[in-house]
């Protein structure tokens, strides 16, 4: 492990789920212009392709202080109702713009804590959204479980409505750092929650973990991917604690003086992933790992792995399409997002005006990077597009003169590859096309 490259790219990097990333985004797009963009995507092409659906479900029971995602906190659970029929109002609002009943290829329920709501409510949910829809032959149903209310009920009756894929919030299993961290989650529970998605018949359990929180070191990290591996999850995704104080407030109850410095998070990066390739898992990049059995593995080594706001993911389909809270749509020409309150998202979707607040249209040139992005974070190469010589020649080139002195990259005339040295540098090297993230840094010099 070299020291001085883990102090050298010790900065905050976007984990590229868009380009542009959020922070290049305005703040009201036309919502005109939105539905022109939806309209225009929606072409027979697309309608055979079949469309991705993110759905966000924000309740979670307790607050867990590290947690940088949109999720609101309570034990009430009558608001399950409520925001259940203005995702369904939402849904509806998109339905009356498309030509054709959508075709959804691939579904992810995220939060928050989709399981706090109860198995009826999921299944109203969903049920609601299938009923104005097609399924494409080779769907994919996904959502993201708490290991400490993910009951049997919930997955059969999620299995019955055709998910496949379960995620656990893992992030540590050591009690120490689960005091620090606010959440007390024991291993029995992760324990049951794995067991009982396999008897309910889903085929594939992924693990969050995360390293970098406080009071983790060396031989707690094994612990945790020690007891993790046991149960075998199919994949894992193993991310770098982002601690940012500044606009998570629940992150300023973390004593900073706990925290690993930039060379140990690196050390136990490196260990964690020693240790998940040792157990078998490979690294599919930017976080993740999968075992060989895995699909998502597959379509890496079948090089169509594809990466968009829920990650990485096996279905490349050119049309999200984001409902809930602070959920992002993705058209291929335009993104937004939509907004973070919970009263203003009521209120849009209650009006009949989509809820989204930010967004961004892409230009030529953004769909150009953004296709170097993907290329880098999918399969660890690209093939320069000289049509954008000038910008290649001010910003990327230089950037990855850099990033070769250090051996993260290999430049060869038109091809860029990745490294074994620069993997768990990735999402450096995709800094080097993100022409946004560089014009803002070279403003402020
Ligand atoms: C929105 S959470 C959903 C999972 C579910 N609510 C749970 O906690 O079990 C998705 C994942 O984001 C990760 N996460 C949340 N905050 C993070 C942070 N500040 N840094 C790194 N990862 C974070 C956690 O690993 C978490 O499992
Ligand atoms: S980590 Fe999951 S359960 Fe904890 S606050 Fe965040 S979204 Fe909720």
């Amino acid at each position: 492990m070299h020291t001085d490259l883990a102090l050298k790219y010790n900065t905050p990097v976007p984990r590229y789920t868009s380009y542009p990333t959020v922070p290049s985004w305005q703040d009201i797009p036309d919502p005109k212009a939105w539905k022109t963009a939806i309209e225009r995507q929606m072409d027979e092409d697309n309608v055979q392709k079949g469309i991705s659906l993110y759905i966000h479900l924000p309740f979670c029971e307790s607050l867990c202080i590290y947690c940088g995602c949109t999720k609101r906190i309570t034990t009430n659970h009558s608001v399950e109702e409520e925001y259940i029929s203005a995702v369904l109002a939402e849904w509806q609002l998109y339905i009356d713009l498309l030509p054709y009943p959508p075709m959804i290829r691939e579904l992810h329920l995220g939060g928050g804590t989709p399981t706090f709501f109860s198995p009826g409510n999921l299944e109203r949910l969903i049920k609601g959204i299938l009923n104005k829809a097609t399924l494409h032959p080779s769907y994919s149903f996904s959502i993201e479980g708490h290991p400490n209310n993910t009951t049997r009920t919930h997955l059969d009756a999620l299995y019955g409505l055709g998910f496949r894929r379960i995620s656990y919030g893992v992030q540590d299993l050591n009690p120490e750092v689960q005091q620090l961290i606010h959440r007390i989650q024991p291993l029995e529970n992760v324990q049951r929650a794995t067991d009982e998605a396999r008897a309910a018949g889903f085929s594939s359990v992924n693990f969050d973990l995360i390293y970098g929180l406080p009071a983790q070191n060396l031989d707690r990290l094994q612990y945790t991917i020690q007891q993790s591996l046991h149960l075998r999850p199919d994949r894992v995704a193993f991310y770098s604690y982002a601690h940012i104080p500044e606009v998570s407030s629940s992150q300023r109850l973390i004593d900073e003086s706990l925290l690993p410095s930039p060379v140990q998070k690196l050390e136990l990066y490196h260990h964690g992933r020693q240790l998940f390739m040792d157990a078998g898992y490979t690294d599919i990049g930017m976080d993740h790992f999968a075992l060989p059995t895995d699909e998502l593995y597959q379509v890496w080594r079948d090089g169509s792995l594809h990466r968009n706001f829920m990650g990485y993911t096996v279905q490349k389909s050119n049309f999200m399409l984001g409902l809930g809270l602070s959920a992002i749509s993705d058209t291929g020409y335009a993104y937004v997002q939509n907004t973070k309150s919970l009263r203003e998202y009521y209120r849009s979707i209650a009006s009949g005006e989509p809820a989204i607040r930010k967004g961004y249209f892409l230009t030529p040139e953004d769909r150009a990077f953004r296709r170097h992005i993907l290329d880098i974070a999918c399969s660890a190469y690209t093939t320069l597009d000289r049509t954008w010589e000038t910008q290649l020649r001010e910003w990327t080139l230089p950037a990855l003169r850099d990033l070769e002195e250090d051996g993260l990259v290999r430049v060869q005339d038109d091809e860029v590859s990745l490294t074994k040295e620069g993997q768990p540098f990735l999402r450096h090297v995709c800094k080097a096309f993100d022409l946004h993230l560089l014009r803002r840094l070279f403003m402020r010099v």
